[in-house]
């Protein structure tokens, strides 16, 4: 048998010594018939709100809906720009506007669809990095977690929170060292 080298043998060992952290992601996955009535309603208002979408680059068109803890619903779509960097998300886009009308109430549920090649897309749609973040901050900012709900022609994911989409996020916290 081959004799392993002195390299390979203490890599081994910090292999063996390092411990390994795991971030786990636990999201359920529906059919519509299996959402609330709360749930379904938000999920068809973010379906509409693919209509709203101003995507003439990407044609991928992204509706999200927003229910604040009053009860009510704010919906946006995507708003793209000739110069793309420029655009915005659909989730950033109902987010903001959502917060800037009602900075004092929580967000208990964010639904999000989309849109492309005349039909729904059968796998969800998952928010981008940087709407990820944006949703945590709202999450933070109320101290509520926010319920997400992806809607694709083949199953619904409910994830239990925004966190739940960032593992090892960055919060305000953090900045205090
Ligand atoms: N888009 C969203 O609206 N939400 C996401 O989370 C991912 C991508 C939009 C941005 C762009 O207008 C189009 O989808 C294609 O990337």
């Amino acid at each position: 048998m081959k004799k392993k080298s002195y390299f390979c043998r203490l890599y081994n060992l910090i292999l063996y010594i390092m411990k390994n952290i795991e971030f786990k992601t636990v999201a359920r996955s529906c059919q519509m018939d299996e959402l609330t009535q709360e749930e379904r309603l938000l999920v068809e208002k973010a379906k509409e709100s693919t209509k709203l979408s101003y995507s003439p680059y990407s044609h991928f068109a992204v509706g999200a809906a927003i229910l604040l803890e009053d009860g009510s619903i704010y919906t946006g779509a995507n708003q793209e720009n000739a110069a793309y960097p420029s655009g915005l998300c659909a989730e950033r886009t109902v987010m903001f506007y959502a917060n800037a009308q009602n900075p004092s109430t929580p967000v208990k549920a964010l639904a999000c669809a989309c849109f492309t090649g005349g039909h729904f897309t059968r796998k969800p749609g998952s928010p981008c990095g940087n709407c990820r973040q944006v949703l945590l901050e709202t999450e933070q900012r109320f101290q509520q977690d926010m319920k997400i709900l992806l809607y694709g022609e083949n199953e619904v994911l409910i994830f239990p929170s925004a966190k739940s989409l960032l593992p090892h996020c960055f919060v305000d916290d953090d900045l205090n060292g």
